[in-house]
């Protein structure tokens, strides 16, 4: 069935959208898949994956779930109109032929984010500014004055997103990016995105059996995401606030019952999940995102290079994001990630373990072959998340060949 978009037939009146939405959610390239099954099992209908984004059908009982509860979405946005667009002068032209003024009122402030691919404008600023002249200006014609533009905290966040000729104008629900999950204080050296911690250890199919190991830990994400994922946190609970609280059609109660209900399913773990980190700064980094999370109880925090890390259990999975070799001479960069292989051969057996790494080259000095490599971007960083399978006994770990140093 084809994905239908709101059009302007449609948009004469916008509360007809209520009774099922077409909607979207933005990823992460790579995570469009997992998010998918994320929005399926919140009962969203119509789930299509494109590049980035997941189109899918539901209510606003969904678009409320999908930003507390999906891990992996970076924001769900309700498109509000569809159009043909060539330049700037016919965006703003359309722009205004959407009534703003049933969508929000001239006591809320606003902002405009634009994106562009494969058009004629190439000027995100551009284009976003138009916009915003335009429902300035329709404020104007109708009620004599205008809303005010706040690009730090607006309470209604307009996304306009231009493909080819193709206009989306929608609303973000989520307003700031959904990975701001609200644990983090601080961060240290190449923090990971939440949303993208959040996704590996969606990928790696994660059975929450024996330890879970984050031997090079950083300021704590990944560890902080198993936990939350282990003891079923909701992705949103730290949050303080989402846009569409701000929305004229806010239902404060369903609201209220899609938390409550959420949060009652939060339930206890007992395999240990170790956080370790050879850094002091990052230990008390992670220490205090930790804490913020109220989760210091329930991730063993370490501060040891993993050359000295033990296994725990006996079994389990280690998955983490070791420098990529930025900040590091070429033979540190190789010293480091023979270690790694060194200490999962000796260490490790009967473990798996999964690394992202942005430095594919250096990835293949652990020694190990890969069973699985899964393409994915670390912010621009085009990036492996690789799968070491460390047997036991006589299923030795197994040993890179030479052929298998071609990159998949
Ligand atoms: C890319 S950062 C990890 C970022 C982390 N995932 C986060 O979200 O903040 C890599 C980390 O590996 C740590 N590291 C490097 N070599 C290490 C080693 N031999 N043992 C333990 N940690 C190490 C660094 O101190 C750094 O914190």
């Amino acid at each position: 069935m084809p994905f239908l978009f709101t059009t302007f037939a449609a948009m004469e009146n916008l509360k007809t959208y209520e009774q099922g939405m077409d909607l979207t959610a933005k990823t992460i390239s790579g995570l469009e898949e997992v998010l998918a099954d994320e929005l399926k099992a919140l009962g969203a209908t119509e789930v299509q994956t494109g590049k980035r984004v997941v189109l899918f059908r539901g209510d606003k009982e969904i678009i409320y779930k999908a930003n507390y509860l999906c891990r992996t979405a970076l924001r769900i946005l309700k498109p509000i109109g569809v159009f043909t667009v060539r330049n700037e002068k016919e965006l703003y032209e359309k722009v205004k032929r959407i009534d703003w003024t049933q969508v929000f009122g001239l006591r809320q402030t606003f902002m405009v984010n634009a994106t562009i691919s494969q058009s004629s404008m190439t000027h995100s600023l551009y284009v976003a500014l138009k916009t915003k002249d335009a429902i300035v200006d329709q404020f104007r014609d109708k009620l004599g004055k205008r809303p005010y533009v706040d690009k730090e905290n607006p309470t209604i966040y307009v996304d306009v997103h231009i493909n080819r000729e193709k206009c989306t104008i929608s609303l973000d629900s989520s307003g700031a990016s959904l990975h701001k999950r609200g644990y983090r204080v601080a961060t240290d050296k190449a923090p990971i995105n939440e949303v993208l911690a959040a996704g590996l250890i969606k990928l790696s199919g994660w059975n929450k059996e024996g330890d879970f190991m984050d031997p090079m830990c950083g300021s704590g994400t990944i560890p902080i995401e198993a936990a939350m994922e282990a003891l079923n946190i909701p992705a949103g609970y730290y949050r303080k606030h989402f846009a569409f609280e701000n929305w004229h059609d806010f239902d404060h109660d369903l609201w209220h019952d899609i938390k409550e209900e959420a949060n009652n399913r939060i339930a206890e773990y007992d395999n240990p999940i170790i956080a370790s980190d050879q850094s002091f700064k990052a230990f008390s980094i992670a220490r205090s995102n930790l804490k913020n999370a109220g989760l210091q109880m329930d991730v063993t925090l370490i501060n040891k290079p993993f050359e000295k890390m033990n296994p725990e259990s006996g079994k389990g999975m280690l998955l983490f994001n070791p420098p990529y070799g930025e900040r590091l001479e070429e033979k540190d960069i190789i010293a480091l990630y023979k270690m790694i292989g060194d200490v999962l051969k000796t260490k490790f057996k009967g473990y798996e373990a999964w690394m992202i790494t942005g430095n594919p080259a250096a990835a293949k000095f652990v020694g190990l072959r890969p069973s699985k490599k899964i393409k994915l971007y670390n912010g621009q960083i085009e990036s492996k998340f690789i799968k070491f399978e460390l047997y036991e006994g006589s299923r030795k770990a197994k040993k890179q060949t030479p052929s298998d140093t071609k990159s998949s």
